[in-house]
């Protein structure tokens, strides 16, 4: 499998941390020196929906395909205004598509774990061009009293076109139980049959563990992924980390002896945009032609569950 297209599309409005420190106890040096972030783009006049197609089209654009072309659409999305229908259900009207879809909650993963599943529908002839998209909004999941959580996060959308050829090598899947470290709950209908009440949880997360099981993680996959595939950190030309914390970043590279170069980061301007940002890095890396034919290039990211999810692929140069 390999990717031909991809599009990224960000809110217009851009918070800086002392936007935040004017309500919350909080100040630039704190976020800059803790996480990286300076910036980040939230959601306010635009929708997601609108985002997603912006993110889309230009996916579409780049791989020469039109809409009709795509057969399957698979969609990376933790939460948007619907539960049902799915964003890709939404999506297929906004775009023109006609094609089976559905919506993964991979979390933070979801896009490489849509990617796999791109890969193994291409793998058994279910689809020829696959679009997977990867649409969040977290700043709706946050809760903006909490100054440890509402600060990390961005808002974004990035999509891929993928199909049949030489790229992707090996993905690397992974998922164990940590739910209690990191959730988001959401309030269900009311039953006379259970009286038990489903109230919405904005989002707790026990950053330092978080922290220690995000680098632990990363690490064994990227491990794991060079020795399956006969390779050294050093063969690897970059890596595409999930951007969630510049700290996370640096002690995997620490850990990997390899140079700040091969690490290309994002997160200064975006904040951590769950699933969408290693996306968002791709496409913003790509059309910079800073992503060269032939390049070996490492994937991995990770997200509440806990899950990860890791890949090396070859690239291949797109026209724009
Ligand atoms: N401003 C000022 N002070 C703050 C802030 C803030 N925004 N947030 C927390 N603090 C305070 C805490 O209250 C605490 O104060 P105390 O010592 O008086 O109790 C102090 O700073 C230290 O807090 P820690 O949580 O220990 O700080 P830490 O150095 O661990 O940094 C952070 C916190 C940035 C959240 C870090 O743990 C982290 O990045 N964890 C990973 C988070 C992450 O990546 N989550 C998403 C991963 S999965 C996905 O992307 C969906």
């Amino acid at each position: 499998m390999k990717i031909i297209g991809t599009g990224s599309a960000l809110p217009q409005k851009e918070i800086s941390n002392d936007m935040l420190a004017g309500f919350l106890e909080t100040s630039d040096s704190w976020i800059t020196t803790r996480t990286g972030i300076h910036t980040r783009r939230l959601l306010s006049t635009e929708t997601l929906r609108e985002l997603a197609t912006k993110a889309a089209q230009a996916a579409l654009a780049s791989s020469g395909l039109q809409a009709s072309e795509i057969d399957y659409l698979i969609c990376s999305n933790v939460a948007n205004s619907y539960v049902s229908p799915s964003l890709g259900s939404i999506l297929l009207g906004t775009l023109g598509c006609v094609c089976p879809t559905f919506d993964l909650n991979g979390a933070c993963a979801g896009l490489v774990y849509s990617l796999d599943i791109a890969d193994s529908f291409l793998k058994t002839g279910r689809a020829r061009n696959i679009l997977v998209v990867a649409a969040e909004q977290p700043s709706r999941f946050c809760n903006w009293h909490d100054r440890a959580t509402s600060v990390l996060f961005g808002d974004g959308a990035a999509a891929m076109v993928v199909t049949e050829g030489k790229g992707f090598r090996d993905f690397r899947l992974t998922g164990v139980p940590h739910t209690d470290v990191m959730y988001y709950k959401r309030s269900l209908e009311p039953t006379p049959f259970d009286r038990v009440e489903e109230r919405t949880t904005p989002l707790v997360m026990e950053g330092r563990e978080v922290f220690r099981i995000a680098v632990e993680s990363c690490i064994n996959d990227v491990d794991v992924l060079l020795q399956r595939n006969g390779l050294t950190g050093a063969d690897i030309d970059k890596y595409l980390l999930h951007q969630a914390n510049m700290r996370i970043i640096e002690c995997i590279r620490e850990h990997l002896e390899q140079p700040r170069e091969k690490f290309p980061t994002n997160i200064q301007k975006y904040g951590n945009t769950s699933s969408a940002s290693v996306g968002i890095l791709i496409d913003e890396l790509s059309r910079a032609g800073e992503l060269k034919d032939g390049q070996t290039l490492m994937i991995s990211t990770f997200g509440g569950g806990f899950v990860t999810a890791a890949a090396i692929l070859d690239w291949s140069a797109i026209q724009y």
